[in-house]
C-alpha cells in the first residue's frame, strides 16, 4: 500500500465534444457539494483540455491527457508533446494504453520514452500494462506484465502511476477475480515499489468497491463509466470507504 490518496482516473478515450463538458460540470458540482476522499482525474481528448481548464478553473479534480510524444518539440506532425499538454492544463498523462500499443504498434521502449518525456515536462505518467486473453489462458499473464513493466517504466524517483489493465477486460464487461487482481498487484508492487497502482478494465459502479478494496489497488482507471457524471461519481464515492 502507499500512503498516497486513492486515485480515480477517467479515460474518455476518443469520445466527447464540447457539449460533453456538461457532464464535467455535473461532476464538479457534486464534488464541490461533497468533497471526494479520493483524488479525481479526468483525461478528455486533448482538444478539450484547454476548454475544460478554462471553464472549470477551480475544479475539485485534475485533468490529464491520454498520450504524449516522446519528443519535446519539433518536426513531428500531428503529435503533442508533454510540455504542450502541461501548458494546456494536464497534470497527468496516460502512456502505453493497450489501445495505443495495438492501434499504433507502441513498444515498451517507446512507452518508456514517453513516460520519461512526461516526467521531464512535470507531468505524472500513468504507465499501462496488461496481458491479452491468450496470454492469461496460457498461464503467462504475470510474466508478461512483469516484463512489460521492467521495459516500460522510467528509472528514478519522479512521480509515476502504474495501471494494470488486462486487455480482455477493457470495454468487455469482464473483470478478473479479485484474487487474480490481488496476485497481479502484488507482482506490480514488487516491480514498481511504492507508486500508486491502478486497476482498469470494466470498472463500474457495481464492482468498484469490491475492486478498490483489493490489497495493493490504490485506485482505478475507468473508461466507459467515466463518460457519465453519475456513474463516475458512484465509482469515486465507492473509493471512500
Ligand atoms: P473500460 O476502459 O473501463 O471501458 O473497460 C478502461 C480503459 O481502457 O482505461
Amino acid at each position: 500500500m502507499t500512503s498516497q490518496r486513492t486515485l480515480i482516473a477517467g479515460n474518455w478515450k476518443m469520445n466527447g465534444r464540447r457539449a460533453a463538458l456538461s457532464e464535467l460540470a455535473l461532476l464538479c458540482e457534486a464534488l464541490q457539494a461533497d468533497a471526494a476522499g479520493a483524488e479525481v482525474l479526468v483525461c478528455p481528448p486533448a482538444c478539450l483540455l484547454p476548454v475544460a481548464t478554462d471553464r472549470f478553473p477551480q475544479a475539485p479534480l485534475v485533468f490529464g491527457a491520454q498520450d504524449c510524444s516522446p519528443h519535446a518539440d519539433g518536426a513531428h506532425t500531428g503529435d503533442l508533446s508533454a510540455g504542450m499538454l502541461a501548458d494546456a492544463g494536464a497534470r497527468f498523462v496516460i502512456v502505453g494504453h493497450s489501445e495505443r500499443r495495438a492501434d499504433h504498434g507502441e513498444t515498451n521502449a517507446l512507452v518508456q520514452a514517453k513516460a520519461i518525456a512526461a516526467q521531464s515536462a512535470g507531468l505524472t505518467p500513468i504507465v499501462c500494462v496488461g496481458e491479452t486473453r491468450a496470454q492469461r489462458e496460457a498461464g503467462v499473464a504475470e510474466a508478461v506484465v512483469r516484463a512489460q513493466l521492467r521495459e516500460s517504466l522510467p528509472i528514478g524517483d519522479a512521480p509515476l502511476v502504474v495501471a494494470y489493465e488486462p486487455v480482455w477486460a477493457i470495454g468487455s464487461g469482464l473483470t478478473p477475480t479479485t484474487g487474480d487482481i490481488a496476485v497481479m498487484h502484488t507482482a506490480l508492487r514488487e516491480e514498481a515499489g511504492g507508486v500508486r497502482l491502478l486497476y482498469g478494465g470494466s470498472v463500474k459502479p457495481e464492482n468498484a468497491r469490491e475492486i478498490l478494496t483489493v490489497a495493493n489497488v490504490d485506485g482505478a482507471l475507468v473508461g466507459g463509466a467515466s463518460l457519465m457524471a453519475r456513474d463516475f461519481l458512484a465509482i469515486i464515492r465507492a473509493a471512500q470507504g
